[in-house]
């Protein structure tokens, strides 16, 4: 199989970081491309009609595209019980959460990035900020018992989600007034799949 891949796409992490910890690493190609919501890379359209990455190329079957998508389908494969199915709707919905802070984050970078500067709307980047705040506090709030237990693709997508705060958005400070979120992530990205997958 090939991963369309793109080192500093969060929602390619959280696929390369499933990858890691299930042992399929090796068993996956990583194709990279360069690729944006401007100039879609020919790859990435190929295996994913929107552009969008990580798309899944299979060998037995049509490719497949959206994370969460592709690390179900991995983790059926690996049979690595990722959503365990005894609390398979709080992983959903933490992952949900996780890849919206993704979502809002990589909105802010395109924003900034892509949008010629004068037509930068600034009250709709904070907005997103805002939606990453709210997002970060209700998981120090509701969600750290949950992230302090077994392993799942919920803790994954939220250590991927920091993981692009801090490569991307370092001075916008998201550990302020989120501590418990702070100590969990400091643990959990000494792990091997996350300095692994550092994007640099
Ligand atoms: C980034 O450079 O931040 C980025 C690259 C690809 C997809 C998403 C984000």
């Amino acid at each position: 199989m090939q991963l369309i891949h793109s080192p500093a796409s969060p929602f390619v992490r959280k696929v390369c970081v499933l990858m890691e910890e299930v042992g399929l690493a090796d068993q996956i190609e990583k194709i990279s491309v360069a690729t944006s919501a401007l100039n879609t890379a020919p790859e990435a359209a190929a295996a994913n009609p929107t552009g969008k990455i990580p798309a899944l190329i299979r060998t037995d079957g049509p490719a497949i595209y959206d994370s969460r998508v592709i690390c179900r389908y991995l983790d059926d494969k690996a049979q690595s019980g990722l959503y365990p199915e005894a609390r398979l709707w709080e992983v959903l919905t933490l992952e949900a959460t996780a890849d919206a802070i993704m979502e809002s984050g990589v909105t802010m970078v395109y924003e900034a990035r892509l949008r010629p500067a004068e037509k930068v709307f600034d009250g709709w980047v904070e907005a997103q900020w805002g939606k990453i705040e709210r997002a970060l506090s209700v998981i120090n709030e509701r969600w750290m018992s949950h992230l302090n237990g077994p392993l799942d693709m919920s803790h994954i997508a939220v250590a991927c989600a920091l993981g692009y705060l801090d490569f991307r958005m370092d001075d916008r400070g998201w550990r302020k007034g989120n501590d418990a979120l702070d100590d969990w992530y400091a643990a959990f990205s000494q792990r091997a799949s996350m300095t692994e997958t550092a994007p640099e």
